[in-house]
């Protein structure tokens, strides 16, 4: 009963006699001197586990993550002389590989850790359209949102932009590399009877 009533008491005896408090606290409330254990370091994203063994004066910790997170540290920590052995684990983010079309990523994995930043590649001829950096956050969703690969004319065709209006209206790259391999072949026929007249 005595701990009980000096940690109902803890307060107002930590205002008016420190060092009696301490005392108390050390004798009576942690005869073991385990007082410090008694406190699990809690984490963000996961749930810890008292894993101790029961004929065993130290404390075991274990941690798991949240289903979407990776556990980074130690898993177990354990109370020695009122210390953790180290300091919890973190759980961070896992982020799906993003799917770029007609493009790619500076780094190439299954999944992305928080905060891993990737940056995004378009192909040739194709444009970034929104953030090219892309960072995993901490509810596992790539910020800001993952970009898009827009096809663009490529560069050097300045002849062919003349009829820009007339490219854009076919539906796809495709069909504007033949439109322009045509019209390069009528250029080259075009110099070539020139050329013999
Ligand atoms: C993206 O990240 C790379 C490498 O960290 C950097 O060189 C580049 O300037 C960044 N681009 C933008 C648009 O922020």
């Amino acid at each position: 009963m005595a701990p009980l009533r000096l940690c109902a008491m803890a307060p107002k005896l930590q205002s008016t006699f420190p060092a009696l408090y301490i005392f108390g606290i050390l004798t009576l409330l942690c005869p073991s001197a385990l007082c410090d254990c008694k406190i699990f370091p809690s984490i963000a994203h996961g749930s810890y586990e008292d894993v101790s063994s029961f004929f065993s004066y130290t404390t075991v910790v274990q941690y798991q993550c949240d289903e979407g997170y990776v556990l980074v540290g130690e898993p177990k920590i354990t109370c020695r002389d009122s210390y953790w052995s180290s300091s919890a684990p973190k759980c961070k983010a896992l982020c799906l590989k993003p799917e770029i079309e007609n493009g790619g990523l500076s780094v190439n994995e299954d999944q992305y850790v928080e905060p891993e930043t990737v940056t995004v590649q378009c192909d040739d001829g194709y444009g970034v359209v929104g953030s090219q950096n892309i960072t995993c956050s901490e509810n596992g969703i790539w910020f800001p949102e993952v970009p898009k690969c827009k096809w663009e004319y490529q560069m050097g065709c300045e002849q062919v932009l003349a009829g820009n209006k007339l490219l854009q209206c076919l539906p796809n790259p495709e069909d504007v590399k033949r439109a322009l391999e045509v019209y390069r072949l009528s250029l080259e026929i075009g110099h070539l009877i020139n050329s013999q007249t």
